[in-house]
C-alpha cells in the first residue's frame, strides 16, 4: 500500500467527486433553484422550455424533448417509432442494463451485436448478419464518451430501412467530424443522471431529433399521450423533467465544453503516465473523434488484483460492466449462450475505469498510476 505525502495519511480518491463539483458553481445553482421555488411553477415550466431550446442549440439538433431519465428517453423513442411486440432491435450487451431494458419494456426483443476491442463500441461488421425480417432498429451506444462508428451504422440502417436511436447517455457533447453525436441517427437519447458528464441533481433525461413529427409525438408520449388537457391520443408515460432539474441543467450546460475539455486533459495526462507501462492498455481515440472521457477505462490482465490493491490504497475504481447484459438473469428468456459474444465477454474481465472528472488533481492521477505500476511489478 502506498501512502501519500508525509506518509501517515492514506489518500482517498473517489471515482467521481460530485460534492466538490457543486462547490464550484454553488452560488449560481442555488440562485437558480431558489428562483424556481419562488416561482410556484414546478413541472413543464419556463426552465424546461429554455433548457430544451439551449440544449438543441448546443447539440445542433432541431428539437429536444426532455423527460424523467435516460431510460425513459430510450423507451419513449422506441414507442414513438412504433416498436412493438415481435420486433427486434439490435444493440450491444456491453452497456448499462437500461439500453436493453428499454427494448424489453417496449415488448421487443434485444438482439446483441459484439463490440470492438479497441473502442468498446458496437462493431458495425457484426450487425448485418443479425438483421432479420423482424429487425426494426439499431441502438448503438457511445460508451464511456467515445463516439461509436455511427456513420457506418447509419449506412447499414439506410440500406435495410431501419431506425437508429443513438444512446448518448454517457456522451453529451462528444463529436464525430465536428458534429455532435445524437444527431446522426433518427433520435439521440441522453441521461442527466448526477454522475453523467452533464448531470442534474436527481434523475433527468432528454431526446434529441431533427424530425418534427417524432418530436411532437414524443412530447405527447412523455405526458400520458396527451396533446391537450384530458385529450389522450396515445398510451404514454408520465416522464417529465421538473423545473428544478431544468434550472440546474441550464446552469451546468454553460460549463459543459469546459468540463469535457478538462476530462480530455486528464485523460491525456493518464496516457502520458501510462507510457511504457506495457501491461496496461490505455483507451484509444479514433481519428476525427472527440471522446469526452465520461470514463477513462483501461484494460489489464491483472485487473482484479489491481482493483483490490487500489481500494486498499484509497482509490475508488469501477468495473463498467462486470456481467454483460445477455448473460444477466433478467434476460435468461432470450437463451443467449456464453461465448456468443467473445469480445464482450473477454473485455469484461479486463476493464477498469479510473477516477476521472474535470477537477481531478494531477498528483492524484500520479498516485493512482504509481500504485498500479507497483502492483504490476510485484
Ligand atoms: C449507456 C446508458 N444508457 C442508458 C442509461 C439510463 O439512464 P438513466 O439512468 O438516466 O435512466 C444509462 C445510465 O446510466 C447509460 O449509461
Amino acid at each position: 500500500m502506498i501512502k501519500s505525502g508525509t506518509a501517515e495519511k492514506l489518500k482517498k480518491i473517489p471515482i467521481i467527486d460530485l460534492a466538490s463539483g457543486y462547490q464550484l458553481i454553488k452560488d449560481e445553482i442555488e440562485k437558480a433553484v431558489l428562483e424556481v421555488l419562488a416561482s410556484g411553477h414546478y413541472i413543464l415550466g419556463p426552465n424546461v422550455s429554455l433548457f430544451e431550446e439551449e440544449f438543441s442549440k448546443y447539440i445542433g439538433a432541431k428539437h429536444t424533448v426532455s423527460c424523467a431519465n435516460g431510460t425513459d428517453a430510450l423507451l419513449l423513442s422506441l414507442m414513438a417509432l412504433g416498436i412493438k411486440q415481435g420486433d427486434e432491435v439490435i444493440t450491444v450487451s456491453h452497456s448499462f442494463f437500461a439500453t436493453s431494458e428499454a427494448i424489453a419494456l417496449a415488448c421487443a426483443k434485444p438482439v446483441f451485436a459484439d463490440i470492438r476491442e479497441n473502442d468498446f463500441n458496437i462493431d458495425p461488421l457484426k450487425i448485418e448478419k443479425l438483421i432479420t425480417k423482424n429487425t426494426k432498429a439499431i441502438i448503438p451506444v457511445h460508451l464511456y464518451g467515445q463516439p461509436c462508428d455511427i456513420l457506418k451504422i447509419v449506412e447499414i440502417a439506410k440500406k435495410h430501412n431501419l431506425f437508429v436511436i443513438e444512446d448518448c447517455a454517457q456522451a453529451a457533447g462528444a463529436k464525430l467530424n465536428g458534429k455532435s453525436i445524437g444527431t446522426f441517427g433518427d433520435i439521440g437519447t441522453v441521461s442527466f443522471f448526477p454522475t453523467k458528464n452533464l448531470g442534474a441533481f436527481g434523475d433527468a433525461g432528454a431526446i434529441v431529433t431533427n424530425n418534427e413529427e417524432l418530436a411532437n409525438k414524443i412530447r405527447q408520449l412523455r405526458f400520458h399521450g396527451s396533446s391537450k388537457r384530458y385529450i389522450h391520443d396515445y398510451i404514454g408515460l408520465n416522464s417529465r423533467l421538473d423545473e428544478i432539474q431544468a434550472a440546474i441543467l441550464r446552469v451546468k450546460l454553460k460549463y459543459l465544453d469546459e468540463w469535457n475539455l478538462k476530462r480530455q486533459k486528464a485523460a491525456e495526462y493518464y496516457n502520458e503516465l501510462f507510457k511504457n507501462v506495457k501491461d496496461v492498455i490505455i483507451p484509444s481515440v479514433k481519428p476525427n473523434s472527440c471522446h469526452i472521457f465520461h470514463q477513462y477505462t483501461i484494460r489489464l490482465q491483472k485487473r482484479d488484483l489491481v482493483c483490490e490493491k487500489l481500494k486498499e490504497s484509497g482509490v475508488e475504481t469501477i468495473i463498467y460492466y462486470p456481467i454483460p447484459i445477455h448473460l444477466q438473469k433478467a434476460f435468461d428468456y432470450l437463451n443467449c449462450k456464453s461465448n456468443s459474444l467473445p469480445v464482450t465477454e473477454k473485455i469484461c474481465n479486463e476493464i477498469l475505469s479510473l477516477p476521472v472528472y474535470p477537477d481531478i488533481q494531477r498528483d492524484d492521477q500520479e498516485y493512482i498510476v504509481e500504485v498500479i505500476k507497483k502492483i504490476l511489478k510485484e
